[in-house]
């Protein structure tokens, strides 16, 4: 089974990874660092080059292989959640736990990460806290619907949400039939 982390951008997501794939001697595998490595571009210049939507593709087809994979740690992007079928693949073989924070909290977290200025394009017009408060309104249902379990990332520390999900993990392998 692998494990996915869902959430908005700078919800914690790759820090959390990381470690609960350190904690459980998983590996880890951010789905952003995994395209841009595939393809040999940054995020920004599929961006620049095809728009969104080219990226969306990509995106579609990395999740789709990477939940073809085992045992895995996958922090997959912000967006993920946006198309129907990303959901399915990660639902197949993986437990989908959402990270969430409030936009303010984010919106600082963003400023200070330098991932931030190749990975993470404007996605609206709008300045980047209303962008982060529109969308996360926006795709609220999209995150909940994907969610199998959520973790509030606002004021707890990344080990506390290694020991949540971590939790939530045994629970679960306890209850697995077989
Ligand atoms: C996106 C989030 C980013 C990256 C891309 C689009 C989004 O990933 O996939 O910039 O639509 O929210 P992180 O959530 O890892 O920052």
């Amino acid at each position: 089974m692998n494990i996915y982390l869902i959430g908005f951008r700078g919800t914690g997501k790759t820090t959390v990874g990381r470690l609960l794939a350190k904690y459980l001697e998983r590996e880890f595998i951010d789905a952003d660092d995994y395209l841009e490595k595939k393809i040999g571009k940054t995020i920004k210049q599929i961006f620049q080059e095809g728009g969104e939507g080219l990226f969306r593709d990509m995106e579609g087809e990395v999740i789709r292989e990477l939940s073809g994979m085992e045992d895995k740690i996958v922090a997959a992007g912000g967006g993920a959640v946006l198309r129907e079928k990303n959901v399915r693949n990660m639902k197949r073989n993986g437990l989908v736990i959402l990270l969430e924070a409030d936009a303010h909290t984010i919106h600082d977290r963003l400023q200070r990460d330098p991932r931030s200025h190749t990975q993470r394009p404007n996605l609206t017009n709008l300045d980047s806290l209303n962008e982060i408060i529109h969308l996360l309104e926006y795709r609220r249902p999209y995150y909940e619907k994907a969610a199998d379990h959520r973790i509030d990332t606002t004021t707890i520390s990344p080990a506390e949400a290694v020991k949540a999900i971590l939790s939530i993990y045994k629970s679960r392998s306890k209850n697995r039939p077989g």
